[in-house]
């Protein structure tokens, strides 16, 4: 798969694991965040990240910050984009079999109790189902 990954300042370690841990496994990875812990803003990584996302030819998209919440926050006010900040196998899982997410959003501060490398295995793995859930999804993508 090919993805789109982008980082702020309190992500750095985690944005590595994530790029190391893809590539590992075949992936191409485009990394637009930063590489040092020099503060920056994390809207600014989110719009860069789904303005290369809309530029096609990638599968899906990865944020990180402190929280993952204000980045998955800004992802999420881009045209194109559904972020699901996913904490555990089900929320990854679940948020491309409903949701249809093409983001996924992780924090570089959190202690997770699955690695995020298998969360993010399970969310690659997952299929969106459709049916239902494609009426809703359009209405996401009409909100904004
Ligand atoms: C930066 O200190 C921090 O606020 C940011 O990484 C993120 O956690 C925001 O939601």
């Amino acid at each position: 798969m090919r993805i789109v990954i982008a980082n702020d300042h309190g992500a750095v370690a985690l944005k590595n694991e994530i790029v190391a841990g893809l590539k590992a496994r075949g992936h191409e990875v485009v990394n637009l965040g930063v590489d040092d812990e020099t503060s920056v803003d994390y809207p600014d990584q989110a719009a860069a990240a789904a303005a290369e996302y809309r530029k096609g030819g990638y599968d899906f998209g990865i944020v990180c910050c402190g929280s993952g919440v204000g980045i998955s926050i800004a992802a999420n006010k881009q045209k194109g984009i559904r972020c699901a900040q996913v904490f555990d196998l089900y929320t990854a899982e679940m948020c491309k079999r409903h949701n249809n997410a093409n983001f996924i959003s992780f924090g570089g501060r959190i202690a997770y109790s699955v690695p995020v490398l298998d969360m993010i295995d399970a969310y690659m793995r997952a299929e969106f189902e459709g049916g239902r859930h494609a009426r809703r999804v359009q209405k996401l993508d009409d909100m904004c």
